[in-house]
């Protein structure tokens, strides 16, 4: 099939089936395109719980299917690739957090959304790197607090918030490294461009950008700057739609340490393409489901991150 014939394909399932295709920022430019809506995780999540579609293709990565099916049961949730998972989520499996949550029974569970719904339903909070910081500082001050399981966004915000919260040790892979050689020589070539990163990269890194955010954040700060050039910590995908919204400047990928790219890409993330998309749609599979003890336990601590969040305009 030619890639218009895929497109099209996709286009009357989705008529036929009253679909929605939900993709996050780092997917495949064709599958961005394609979208009904592209957005960080956070946004992911809200669309999740308000499309009246009967089926969702979630293009990302596993959680990010297994959060609206918690969040929408009544939907049936597909994804491209079930193998398209999390280094993130994997570094933190249920029964080691459950051993870390038990060993401080006094402390409030905040957990990155990058996690498999066993963690969550471990959790009290579940936040995004939107929204992190405002969900923190939510707390009493005195609120002793359990962060998992990216240290990285967890000793940021620790910053941020004057907070002490107990850190599990977890990485992602994609953001854990990037190449601060490689980045300050880009910043000797392009000494006008900023320096933009995920919270999720080490802290040598978020300590010399220009600012630090979610993927939507780093796509509002660049439209909105009058500087003309960036340099990206993060995964590559984003800089399609920067460079969609803004043709006139230029955004240069931060690169990786042991690799010739010059661009760190995130390989689950890439396990999704616009031919799995059109069979996942077309033979409903594979399908996202969440054991339904897991899943109620699960949705609370989401639910309270979407009311947190809408109280202060997120
Ligand atoms: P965002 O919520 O910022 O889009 O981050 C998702 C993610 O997986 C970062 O690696
Ligand atoms: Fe997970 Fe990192 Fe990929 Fe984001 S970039 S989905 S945190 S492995």
């Amino acid at each position: 099939m030619t890639k218009e014939e895929l497109i099209q394909n996709i286009a009357s399932l989705k008529r036929e089936k009253n679909a929605i295709i939900l993709a996050h920022y780092y997917q495949e430019p064709e599958i961005q395109d394609i979208a009904d809506f592209v957005g960080d995780s956070l946004a992911l999540a809200q669309w999740a719980t308000k499309t009246a579609a009967d089926i969702i293709v979630l293009c990302g990565v596993h959680f990010m299917g297994e959060t609206a099916k918690i969040l929408s049961p009544e939907k049936r949730v597909f994804i491209p690739d079930q193998n398209a998972g999390c280094s993130l989520a994997e570094s933190c499996p249920a029964d080691q957090f459950e051993l870390f949550v038990r060993a401080h029974p006094d402390h409030t569970v905040i957990s990155y959304v990058n996690t498999t719904a066993a963690v969550k339903a471990l959790t009290d909070i579940v936040v995004t790197s939107t929204n992190a910081k405002l969900i923190v500082d939510s707390l009493p001050k005195d609120e002793k607090i359990i962060f998992g399981p990216d240290k990285n966004l967890g000793d940021y915000i620790n910053k941020l918030t004057g907070r002490n919260m107990l850190l599990w040790d977890g990485v992602c892979h994609v953001h854990a490294q990037f190449s601060l050689d490689k980045i300050m020589e880009l910043k000797r070539q392009f000494p006008d461009a900023l320096l933009l990163a995920h919270p999720e990269c080490p802290k040598y890194l978020l300590e010399i950008a220009d600012h630090v955010g979610s993927t939507s954040s780093i796509l509002h700060f660049a439209t909105h700057s009058d500087q003309a050039q960036f340099i990206v910590a993060t995964e590559a995908g984003i800089l399609h739609q920067m460079q969609k919204e803004n043709p006139e400047k230029e955004f240069i990928p931060a690169p990786p340490e042991d690799s010739t790219c010059a661009c760190n890409e995130c390989f689950y993330m890439k396990m999704n393409n616009l031919e799995k998309l059109y069979l996942s749609l077309k033979n409903e599979k594979p399908e996202i489901l969440v054991d339904e003890a897991i899943r109620v336990k699960a949705v609370k601590p989401i639910e309270k991150m979407l009311e947190i969040s809408a109280r202060y305009g997120l």
